[in-house]
């Protein structure tokens, strides 16, 4: 499917933003391994957590969706899966129920083989293969170090080993996956990230019992030099059954802020949007560069801060994203860049190598596209630069099946000189099926093309 964007009109509305992707996996997941009925509402109903669905249903845990409700029949952590053949899980798209599931599994001693799509398959699962073998679970990767994986069974009587790991990227879904396994370790295990990745997991984790502490280690000359996590095994091995309500996705809801910002006249409201500090960094750098964004309604749900933003378009300047500040908005820099070339002056994006093993190659991508539609940017090594305060001009662009390159381009689209088609757009609806809609519903001119 291809989808066509096109300036001339001011977004205006209010917006209800779909539930957060990676607590949409987290929930169904840790819902599976609790030791009763969970309910999750505001659930994210796309692709990606599809396959998290389905994953759980092939291993034999009863679920049912209606609507964005979504029950889940817990099975407990203590299983003994001794001598049974491995199950096959798709993870099609998502490297979060890869990871996670690789996690989960370990805990649980079950024998799978985790397998995804041709993408999928591209991106690194080294990072989880070699801390889950220095627990102790038998897990193994292609020689390059990618899907598909084969974990074994493990006995039920033999524990993981508890280990001291220092994580060499920041990763929430490599530290999820570690933590899980930890649940079925002997002793504490502690991880040490060198930023602050989404901390969904812990929080989660310890809303069902389970003792997580996070911690800011400082370096000698006070700056941060790393977060530890520390988690100790419930005794009795058990996590407690939670209803959640879902706040709406920060991720998708980017989309729809940065469109509200470069698009003349526009001024939207998006409520119920999560806004855990580890996930915000985009608002803080945007109004940092001038972006006319405010944050009402704020309060607490099930352990995590929600709110909602009204945002106004304004005149935005360029600005230096580097270090935590990635790790905080790791997942908005496609659309990100998009703000930048609407930015007076140079933004310059580093410490950012970690965006060439996402759903594509982000770097690269992104500036290959952006570059067709006349932006003036570079790639880096380890991130992009930007010259901005030209308008972009229209023509064909390509998703390169990564689900937030289209999204960003779309949004491009509504504040450029002429329409932008972008090619490969269905790849949306792996995360935000409701974007198309979402921006009609504010005034937009996108539809598929
Ligand atoms: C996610 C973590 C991030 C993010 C991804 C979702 C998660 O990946 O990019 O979209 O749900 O844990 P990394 O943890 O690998 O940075």
């Amino acid at each position: 499917m291809n989808l066509l964007s096109s300036p001339g009109n001011p977004l205006k509305g209010t917006i209800k933003l779909p539930g957060d992707k990676s607590m949409s996996h987290r929930a169904a997941l840790f819902a599976a391994l609790s030791t009763g009925d969970c309910l999750v509402q505001n659930f994210l109903v796309a692709g990606v957590t599809r396959v998290m669905l389905e994953a759980l249903a092939a291993l034999g845990i009863k679920w049912s969706l209606e609507g964005t409700t979504l029950q889940v029949q817990g099975m407990g952590l203590c299983r003994g899966f001794d001598g049974i053949d491995p199950v096959t899980l798709d993870c099609g798209n998502s490297g979060t129920t890869m990871r996670l599931l690789a996690g989960a599994t370990s805990a649980l001693g079950l024998p799978v083989i985790l397998d995804g799509s041709p993408g999928l398959r591209g991106r690194p699962m080294k990072r989880i293969v070699v801390p889950l073998q220095q627990m102790g679970v038998d897990v193994q990767a292609s020689p390059d170090g990618t899907a598909p994986l084969s974990i074994s069974a493990r006995p039920t009587d033999r524990k993981l080993q508890s280990i001291s790991y220092a994580l060499p990227v920041a990763s929430a879904q490599v530290k999820s996956c570690l933590l899980l396994a930890a649940l079925a370790a002997e002793g504490e295990t502690v991880l040490r990230e060198p930023g602050p990745s989404r901390d969904h997991t812990e929080r989660m984790l310890r809303a069902m019992g389970a003792e997580v502490e996070t911690r800011i280690l400082l370096s000698a000359g006070g700056g941060l030099a790393s977060i530890e996590t520390r988690l100790l095994p419930p005794d009795p091995l058990e996590l407690q059954p939670f209803d959640i309500v879902l706040p709406g996705d920060f991720s998708s809801a980017a989309f729809l802020i940065v469109a509200a910002i470069i698009t003349p006249g526009s001024q939207v409201v998006l409520q119920g949007v999560g806004l855990n500090p580890t996930r915000t960094g985009l608002l803080d750098v945007l109004q940092t560069m001038g972006a006319d964004i405010t944050i009402q309604n704020v309060y607490e749900s099930c352990g995590e801060t929600l709110g909602d933003l009204q945002v106004r378009h304004s005149a935005l300047r360029g600005v230096k994203v580097t270090g935590s500040m990635v790790i905080r908005m790791i997942d908005e820099f496609p659309v990100f860049a998009v703000a930048a070339t609407h930015a007076h002056g140079r933004t310059i994006v580093s410490d950012a190598q970690e965006l060439r093993h996402k759903e594509s190659d982000r770097i690269h991508n992104l500036c290959m596209e952006l570059a067709r539609l006349g932006a003036d940017l570079q790639e880096t090594p380890d991130g992009f630069t930007v010259s901005g305060g030209t308008l972009l001009g229209g023509g064909q662009v390509n998703s390169h099946g990564d689900h937030r390159l289209a999204m960003a381009l779309g949004v491009a689209g509504l504040a450029s000189m002429k329409p932008i088609e972008i090619q490969g757009a269905d790849i949306i609806s792996e995360s935000f099926p409701q974007f198309t809609g979402a921006l009609q519903e504010c005034g937009a001119d996108i539809h598929p093309g």
